[in-house]
């Protein structure tokens, strides 16, 4: 490693950090010192970081002597508690949690969407939540070429969304359900093999989970269109990496499907993925390991005008969180 930055994992060992590693390597960023920072569970675990083998240390206050990025993926709390002491050595940093998401100083940053955003920062940026990133951006393009009114969205989300230990949880506990031994789950309140439940976020007094309401004001700032009317309803179902969507979305005027693709086909982030003619759309697993966001099933909504369908899937762990927040560092 010589030449380029220092840049500390903060989180190493979990999903997110783990893909953070993997997409510094695949993008070639250029790594001349690599801190990887977890609980004090982790520390003095080794991590491979191409031929280089890495202790993790524990997260500290002190950590982050002379690191230049970095790239938080542990948690709200960890970030609130440890974020300025990264920045008050003299780091940026670029964070996965929703701790300083609609802070006003602090951009909220999809670089296909909003990159001049990340020019306000005062050592922080923040990286979005994994559903609305995934949705906005094939939305911003549609958004600036017609006019969206209103986005009905349901999103149909996997285990990965929740982290490391949701990914084993789901399945150990589908091996259980398959070898009829009795399985208590710990990461989630429901059984989740073979099974699907509303998004087990925190429930707000007007009965839309945390997840939900994320993906409303996060999409309007990310767009910096406080009016744009979004409406989400968020599902986990037994999938274990990468969320799919479906969007309804109303336009100001007529648009053609035909539009709608030509649009999408030229967007950055985005790819069109489905053979019409064979019924075959994207799938979480095509989608698994892939930069872009898949989209197809674009239709017109018979129900009513100026509005289409279209069908969607993102690997929240990549474009969704660690390629989302090693593009944002590229830009740096
Ligand atoms: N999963 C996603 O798709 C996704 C998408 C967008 C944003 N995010 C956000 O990214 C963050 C990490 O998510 P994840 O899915 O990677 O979770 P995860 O797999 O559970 O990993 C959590 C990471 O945080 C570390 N950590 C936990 N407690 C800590 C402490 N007290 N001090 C230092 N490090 C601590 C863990 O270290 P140990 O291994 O030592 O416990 C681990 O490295 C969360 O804020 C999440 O909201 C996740």
């Amino acid at each position: 490693m010589s030449g380029g930055y220092h840049v500390a994992v903060v989180g190493a060992t979990g999903a997110v950090g783990q893909e953070m590693l993997q997409v510094l390597q695949r993008r070639r960023f250029p790594v001349r010192q690599l801190t990887l920072l977890a609980s004090a569970r982790s520390a003095g675990k080794r991590v491979q970081f191409g031929e280089t083998a890495i202790d993790v240390k524990e997260l500290r206050e002190d950590s982050f002597d002379g690191v230049e990025i970095a790239l938080f993926s542990a948690g709200g709390s960890r970030a609130k508690a440890f974020a300025g002491h990264a920045v008050a050595a003299g780091a940026v940093v670029i964070d996965n949690s929703s701790a300083f998401r609609m802070d006003p100083r602090v951009p909220l940053v999809v670089p296909e969407v909003n990159a001049e955003a990340m020019r306000a920062h005062n050592g922080i940026i923040a990286n979005p939540n994994c559903s609305t990133i995934a949705m906005v951006v094939p939305l911003f393009p549609l958004h600036q070429a017609f006019g969206v009114k209103r986005v009905q969205v349901a999103t149909y989300q996997a285990a990965s969304g929740a982290g490391a230990a949701a990914m084993e949880e789901l399945l150990a506990g589908t091996r259980a359900r398959l070898e009829s031994r009795p399985f208590q789950p710990q990461i989630f309140p429901y059984p989740y093999a073979f099974n699907l439940f509303p998004h087990d976020s925190p429930l707000g007094e007007d009965g839309y989970c945390e997840e939900e309401a994320k993906m409303v004001r996060e999409a309007r700032k990310i767009m910096e269109d406080p009016e744009i009317r979004i409406n989400a309803t968020c599902v986990r179902v037994p999938v274990l990496r990468a969320h799919s969507e479906a969007l309804n979305i109303e336009f100001s005027r007529e648009v053609t499907p035909e539009e709608a693709y030509q649009v999408l086909r030229e967007a950055p982030g985005v790819q069109i993925f489905e053979e019409r003619a064979q019924n075959r759309w994207a799938t979480p697993l095509d989608a698994s390991g892939v930069d872009s966001v898949l989209v197809g099933r674009i239709r017109r909504d018979r129900s009513q005008a100026n509005t289409l369908d279209l069908w969607l899937v993102c690997d929240q762990l990549l474009k969704g969180a660690a390629l989302n927040a090693v593009q944002i560092a590229e830009l740096l």
